[in-house]
């Protein structure tokens, strides 16, 4: 069975050919991500613009690039939830035309679910298996116990884990998409480490930032840790001001215990004449990773599970693999992640979720609607 996929969530517009759910026939994904760094994030207007002027070719070059014709075509699939509405609607919209215009079945795809299930990994997956999903919305751990059937575990109570990373790729000025930014940062700082005979670890820890483990719960916070960079941003800003006005105390600002402890931080790091982006970048990938690598473990200890599986753009990061890695292999836990380009958003895997929601005999009518906050099917959690 062959199945155009369309996926246009956000700020990519993506077309896929993809036949019996796992052989790519082509994978044409047209980012934003040039026109948004301007703003330093996705301006929803702008990317529903944008996703229309360029669908149409998306998909003309996707239909070439497969060698296909439309009268190989057997399916239609397109995104309709989670995501920015006037982008969802876009492609949900053209694909739902083209499947009437084609008479073809038409299939909706929850984006978050085309990871979750599975289905395109190459050998069976072992369930119960722990699902880390982390992306610029989403970071939940999810317990799934076969095909379509999720218990959350914990969720973050504010920002997202790529949320995070962005707004902190904004504060150190590193541009958007900010997990990418950081990565590169922290990579280029250890680099240096290790040219000057130091270990490149010591990078990860430079500064000693905070860790939200929530304790007794499979929840995440990175708000804190965010508003900790902040603070020691700003702490480097002032000491640099104090030097130029010498009306300035020299001291970092004084608006409370925690504010005033990495506004801190940042003035002596400036003082000592340390302060290094690409340390700061290591040091918060590093808290980041952390607690997500520990508690992805611990929850997969926890529920017995022999595989865990990373989603969303978030697990397209080097060190969360390598941590996860070393998290998981003393306890002959398999560890499993798409390739990075289809870690981000991308229409092969929107093409192979649904051949086999499509094999199990489901179709949505034209009448379907996109759903901004589409989340998983959460069951409720049962015993275990
Ligand atoms: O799943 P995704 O493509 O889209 C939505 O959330 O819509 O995820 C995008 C997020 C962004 O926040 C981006 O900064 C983050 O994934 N991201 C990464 C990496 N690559 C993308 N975060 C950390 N490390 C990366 N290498």
């Amino acid at each position: 069975m062959l199945v155009l996929g369309i996926e246009s969530s956000c700020d990519e517009t993506g077309a896929a050919l993809v036949r019996d759910g796992r052989y790519l026939l082509s994978n044409v994904v047209a980012s934003q991500t040039e026109i948004h760094n301007r703003y330093g994030g996705v301006v929803p207007e702008v990317a529903s613009r944008q996703q229309l002027a360029t669908i149409i070719p998306v998909l003309e070059t996707a239909l070439e690039q497969s060698g296909c014709d439309w009268k190989d075509i057997d399916a239609i699939a397109a995104t309709y939830g989670p995501g920015l509405a006037g982008s969802l609607l876009v492609g949900l919209t053209v694909g739902k035309t083209l499947a009437l215009a084609h008479n073809l079945p038409f299939l909706g795809v929850n984006h978050l679910a085309t990871n979750a299930d599975c289905e395109y990994m190459e050998g069976d997956p072992i369930f119960p298996l722990i699902c880390l999903v982390i992306s610029g919305a989403h970071s939940e751990l999810v317990l799934v116990r076969g095909h379509g059937q999720y218990e959350l575990l914990g969720r973050t109570r504010d920002d997202a884990a790529g949320e995070a990373f962005d707004k902190v790729a904004r504060i150190l000025g590193l541009g958007y998409p900010g997990g990418p930014a950081i990565q590169q940062a922290a990579q280029h700082a250890e680099e240096e480490l290790k040219q000057q005979q130091k270990s490149p670890l010591l990078a990860r820890n430079a500064y000693r930032l905070p860790r939200a483990w929530l304790r007794g719960t499979y929840d995440f916070s990175f708000s804190g840790l965010k508003t900790a960079m902040l603070h020691l941003a700003e702490g480097v800003v002032e000491n640099q001001q104090s030097h130029v006005s010498s009306s300035g105390d020299g001291k970092p600002g004084s608006s409370g215990p925690q504010t005033t402890q990495y506004r801190r931080m940042g003035a002596q790091a400036a003082q000592r004449g340390t302060i290094n982006i690409g340390l700061l970048a290591a040091s918060f990938q590093e808290a980041t990773v952390e607690v997500l690598a520990v508690k992805t473990r611990l929850a997969a200890q926890e529920y017995h599970v022999k595989q865990v599986v990373l989603a969303g753009g978030v697990a397209a990061n080097i060190s969360l693999r390598t941590r996860l890695e070393q998290e998981l292999r003393p306890l002959n836990i398999r560890l499993s992640y798409p390739p990075i380009e289809f870690c981000t958003d991308n229409a092969a895997m929107i093409a192979s979720a649904a051949y086999f929601h499509l094999c199990r005999g489901e179709q949505h009518g034209l009448d379907l609607d996109v759903q901004p906050g589409l989340s998983l099917p959460f069951r409720l959690k049962v015993a275990k």
